[in-house]
């Protein structure tokens, strides 16, 4: 079988970096552990993991069984809320590094900022120390909303690499990709296929997908990846893994984009993380 050929866009620091990658969340155990390999096989490069999601010993089986050098495997891992802060950030991270049997990981994310503890800035100047001891090769956020973007940058002068938001074209947030684009953020999308909006069986994107023959989930991963967003879409499915990585003889055109317009449930419907917290 042919190995993917995954795209790339570039971040910030002119690093190449995949624009499709493999979600991970509640993958745990062998059999997660497998999925995962079996992605890596595939020409998956870049797989997303967190603290939180307690499965990061999985994802460093999937990658040593998968037989891909460390080195070329781009393991995103972020720190849970319980380990925001000074210190615990760092016990966390290595924690996690311990977890996957990495030395380094490529991306670390602060995954939530939950505003009520005010750690936020406490857990960014950590990542930055991390990434200037070689310890993170990139360093970002998730779920950061550009207020909350803006006071790391003020406290800081350090920008976060990436962003990863819940995006899909059920949640197209266009205001927030324009102020990444102004930051020089690279947005990643989780939730790329919109299954807690019902995305899926929407009219307008199945329309879509049946005027180019493919499924609706490939025409929503296109038409994030066609902005330069990174999408990390997750499956156990050997086949819909690759189906997710395989977007090329996709072409949306401005009629299909404004029927996916008409799907955008609008910013305020996104998880609120003024308010969501998570730990
Ligand atoms: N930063 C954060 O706060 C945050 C929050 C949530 C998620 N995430 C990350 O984002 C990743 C992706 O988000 P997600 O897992 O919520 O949702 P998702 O990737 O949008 O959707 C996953 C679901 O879609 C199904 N699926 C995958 N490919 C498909 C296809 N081609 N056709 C039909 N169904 C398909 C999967 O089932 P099968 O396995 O049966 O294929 C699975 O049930 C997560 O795994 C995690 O790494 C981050």
């Amino acid at each position: 079988m042919t190995a993917l050929s995954i795209p790339t866009t570039t971040l910030a620091d002119g690093t190449a970096f995949p624009l499709i990658g493999f979600g991970t969340s509640s993958m745990r155990g062998t059999e997660g552990a497998s999925a995962i390999a079996e992605a890596l096989r595939s020409g998956y490069r870049l797989i997303d993991t967190a603290a939180q999601y307690g499965n990061e010993a999985a994802v460093g089986q999937g990658l040593r069984d998968s037989g891909v050098d460390p080195d070329e495997a781009l393991v995103t891992t972020k720190i849970a809320g319980g380990d925001q802060g000074r210190d615990a950030a760092r016990e966390g991270y290595l924690a996690s590094l311990r977890r996957l049997g990495l030395e380094r990981a490529a991306l670390v994310l602060i995954h939530w900022p939950n505003p009520s503890r005010g750690l936020a800035v406490d857990t960014w100047r950590t990542l930055i120390d991390l990434k200037e001891e070689g310890r993170a090769l990139h360093i970002g956020v998730s779920n950061f909303r550009p207020e909350q973007l803006q006071e790391l940058i003020d406290a800081t002068g350090v920008t976060p690499e990436v962003n990863q938001i819940q995006l899909s074209p059920a949640l197209q947030r266009r205001d927030t990709l324009a102020v990444h684009r102004e930051l020089g953020i690279v947005t990643q999308a989780w939730g790329p296929l919109g299954g807690r909006e019902g995305l899926a069986d929407q009219f307008a994107l199945r329309r879509v997908a049946d005027k180019h023959g493919v499924d609706p989930s490939r025409v929503s991963l296109r038409w994030a990846v066609d902005q330069g967003i990174v999408v990390i879409p997750k499956s156990m499915n050997p086949q819909r893994q690759r189906d997710n990585a395989t977007l090329d003889g996709i072409r949306l055109d401005d009629d299909d984009r404004a029927l996916l317009a008409s799907l955008d449930l609008g910013e305020e419907a996104a998880w609120d993380s003024r308010e969501h917290e998570e730990w």
